[in-house]
C-alpha cells in the first residue's frame, strides 16, 4: 500500500514535471537575468528595430556574421527547421533575429540577400561598431576579428570568432532562455510552445 502511494506520487511529479511551478524548459532557463534587456538596430530593410518592436512574438535573438562557413548558417537553417515543425501558427508568433558582429561587411543590404534566404520571416539586424559593441556587451556576446592566415587569401580578409547561442524572449519581451549552439530541435520546439502558451 505504501509503495503504492509512493508510486502515485512519483507518478504525479513526473506529470506536473515536480518543479515548483516553473515550466520545465530543455534549455537553460535565465528567466530573471539583469542582462541582454534590449537593443536599439536597424534592420535589413533599413528600419530602426528595437526589442519592443516584436511585442506578442517569442523572439529569438543570434549573433554572427554572413560569411560565416558554419556556425551561423547551420544555426539558420536550425532555426528554420524549428518554425517547420511548430507549424505555420505558431511560427507566425515567433521572430528570428540576426544580428551581425561583422558591420563594416553585413551591410543591410548584404543582410537583406542572406537572411532572409532561410526563412522569409527572418530578420538581420545591424548597427553601428560602436553600438553593435555596446549590444555585445549588454549581452554578454564575445567576438573578435581573426585575420585571414591562409596562403592564397586576399589582403586584409578576415573571419570572425564569435560566441554561438541564442537568447530567447517571451511574447512580453522578458528574456527567458539561453540555447547552446547544437542544442536538439526538439527540445527548442518543445520550449518555444511553452512560451507561446503563456508560461
Ligand atoms: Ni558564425
Amino acid at each position: 500500500m505504501l509503495l503504492r502511494s509512493f508510486m502515485a506520487l512519483m507518478l504525479a511529479c513526473v506529470l506536473a514535471a515536480c518543479n515548483d511551478g516553473k515550466p520545465s524548459f530543455k534549455n537553460t532557463d535565465i528567466t530573471g537575468a539583469d542582462y541582454a534587456k534590449g537593443f536599439a538596430l536597424t534592420d535589413h530593410t533599413g528600419k530602426a528595430r528595437t526589442l519592443e518592436d516584436f511585442k506578442g512574438k517569442v523572439v529569438s535573438i543570434f549573433f554572427g556574421f554572413t560569411h560565416c562557413p558554419d556556425v551561423c548558417p547551420t544555426t539558420l537553417a536550425e532555426m528554420k527547421g524549428v518554425l517547420d515543425k511548430l507549424g505555420p501558427d505558431d511560427a507566425k508568433r515567433v521572430q528570428v533575429l540576426f544580428v551581425t558582429i561583422d558591420p563594416e561587411r553585413d551591410t543591410p543590404a548584404l543582410l537583406a540577400n542572406y537572411v532572409p534566404a532561410f526563412h522569409p520571416s527572418f530578420t538581420g539586424l545591424s548597427g553601428s561598431p560602436e553600438a553593435t559593441a555596446k549590444m555585445a556587451k549588454d549581452f554578454k556576446v564575445f567576438y573578435q576579428k581573426v585575420p585571414g592566415k591562409t596562403p592564397g587569401k586576399t589582403p586584409g580578409s578576415y573571419s570572425m570568432d564569435h560566441s554561438a547561442g541564442s537568447y530567447v524572449y517571451d511574447p512580453q519581451g522578458r528574456l527567458r532562455l539561453f540555447v547552446r549552439h547544437g542544442m536538439p530541435l526538439e527540445g527548442l520546439v518543445a520550449d518555444f510552445k511553452l512560451l507561446l502558451g503563456g508560461q
